[in-house]
């Protein structure tokens, strides 16, 4: 039988409520908060009734909320069924706001309240097994690193992580921006044999140049002014490691002939320096940038390509997933709800199909801000579009389109014109535009680029 517990300190409804109840359930009664949270420590009932005017506030309801708020804390998958008062609907409210399953008006009527009872069980039921069910897909869908995704191109690239990993090769990770480039570089760490030792990040496109190369090799005491002492570089760090050179395609030319030296040589010159210093480190690359195109015009050397990029790795963009968008929403939902009291159960249908249709251009990291941002704004259980930003409507109604127009020229028509009309709203500011469109500044620049806009 399952096991309920009854909280009201009146002795004629705890008798009324044991002679209806005792029989269907495994009954446990409570004549105040204290004698209520022992019982609950210790049977942990999956549906609880809780009168809120328990003593010594009978007359108020500070006591029943103590409870409430207890038990939630305890176990927030209880069902707590609030009675109160028949005067008192705001208290019912804000139990529920609270996290109360529902309330339930005195006068008691014992046929109406075993309703309510029956399904408060059978929702808990339904919320277990959904629990259950997506840890079982968590387990199922996360690869290796943490990275998850079940579509076919990133099942073959968990291949590619798996074979490449345990040998020592260089390897380059492309992709658009928020992809997950660097989970991608830290997995290829963690199942290399040099797991254990350090693993060595460091942005070539976020540090001004002549600050890069002491940064990357080091450099000895005087070097240059404001040298006090002999420095370590990133580079000998990452000794008997892995060094992962992020946004490699910004590094400038002369450092490329630097890198390139290591590389081929394994050996590094500290700025300053002229002792060789030898390193062993594995290189992870990576880059958001059109690697090619970038040889092509002479920004990238061809041979420092061919050293870094002896596999590449590339991922795809989020909207060529399929449905791993939704596998990934659930799980940041999951991770973002934790430890908060107001339960979010899911996405609404309206907002599971808007993270169908939507484009991603941040890909990955604008799903997991959008759905951060959702679970603290949303104010139901079930999640809304406009919670996950997308509160204008995409403007195809402009002019509608024809059917047999392709999807890339329906998507790029969609971009251009919600680009061109949030870019008008915001007076063309792109700080504002890029927040409300949720993509970062040099990704709507390119976009802009892409479409032929401004400048
Ligand atoms: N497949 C995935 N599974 C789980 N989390 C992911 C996945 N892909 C990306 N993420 C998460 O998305 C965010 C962005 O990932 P990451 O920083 O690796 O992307 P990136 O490609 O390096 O982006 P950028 O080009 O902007 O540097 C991170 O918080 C990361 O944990
Ligand atoms: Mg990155």
């Amino acid at each position: 039988m399952e096991k309920l517990l009854i909280i009201d300190d009146r002795d004629d409804i705890r008798k009324q409520l044991k002679w209806g109840l005792a029989k269907d359930y495994d009954l446990t009664l409570a004549a105040d908060a204290d004698e209520a949270l022992a019982i609950f420590r210790k049977h942990r009932p999956k549906v609880v009734t809780l009168d809120l005017g328990l003593p010594p506030d009978e007359d108020g309801t500070s006591e029943g909320f103590r409870c409430l708020e207890e038990i939630l804390r305890m176990e927030p998958a209880t069902k707590v069924i609030v009675v109160t008062g028949n005067d008192e609907r705001e208290s019912a409210l804000r139990a529920v706001r609270t996290g109360a399953y529902d309330f339930y008006r005195k006068p008691i009527e014992l046929g109406e309240l075993k309703v309510v009872i029956r399904r408060a069980f059978h929702i808990r039921h339904i919320e277990d097994e959904n629990r259950r069910l997506q840890n079982f897909v968590e387990e199922k869908t996360t690869g290796i690193g943490g990275i998850v995704g079940q579509c076919p191109q990133m099942e073959q690239m968990f291949t590619t992580i798996r074979k490449v990993a345990t040998s020592d090769v260089p390897v380059f990770v492309t992709g658009e921006s928020g992809t997950g480039k660097e989970l991608v570089a830290r997995a290829v760490h963690s199942l290399s044999l040099r797991k254990n030792r350090p693993f060595i990040p460091i942005n070539c496109g976020a540090i001004p140049e002549n600050l890069l190369e002491p940064e990357l090799f080091g450099h000895e005491k005087g070097a240059f002014t404001g040298a006090h002492a002999r420095n370590q570089g990133k580079v000998e760090f990452a000794h008997s490691g892995t060094l992962f050179l992020d946004e490699i395609g910004e590094l400038p030319a002369s450092l490329q002939v630097k890198l390139l030296r290591f590389l081929q040589e394994k050996v590094i010159q500290r700025v300053g320096g002229r002792e060789d210093i030898v390193v062993d480190a594995r290189v992870v690359s990576a880059t958001n940038v059109d690697i090619e195109k970038a040889i092509q015009e002479g920004i990238f050397r061809e041979d420092l390509y061919y050293r870094t990029a002896f596999i590449t790795i590339h991922l795809p963009p989020l909207r060529e997933r399929g449905e791993d968008v939704l596998l990934l929403a659930n799980l940041f939902l999951r991770r973002f709800s934790e430890g908060i009291h107001r339960k979010i159960k899911g996405f609404g249908p309206e907002a599971l199909s808007m993270l169908r249709s939507y484009e991603w251009p941040g890909n990955v990291r604008e799903l997991e801000n959008r759905v951060q941002r959702a679970v603290l704004m949303a104010d139901s259980p079930f999640l809304q579009p406009s919670d996950l930003g997308f509160d204008r409507k995409v403007p195809v109604s402009l002019a509608p389109l024809e059917s047999g127009v392709s999807l890339k020229v329906a998507r790029d028509r969609v971009e251009r014109e919600l680009i061109g009309t949030v870019l008008s709203e915001q007076g063309g500011n792109i700080a504002k535009a890029s927040e409300i469109l949720g993509v970062s500044r040099p990704t709507l620049y390119d976009l802009m680029k892409k479409h032929g806009m401004g400048g």
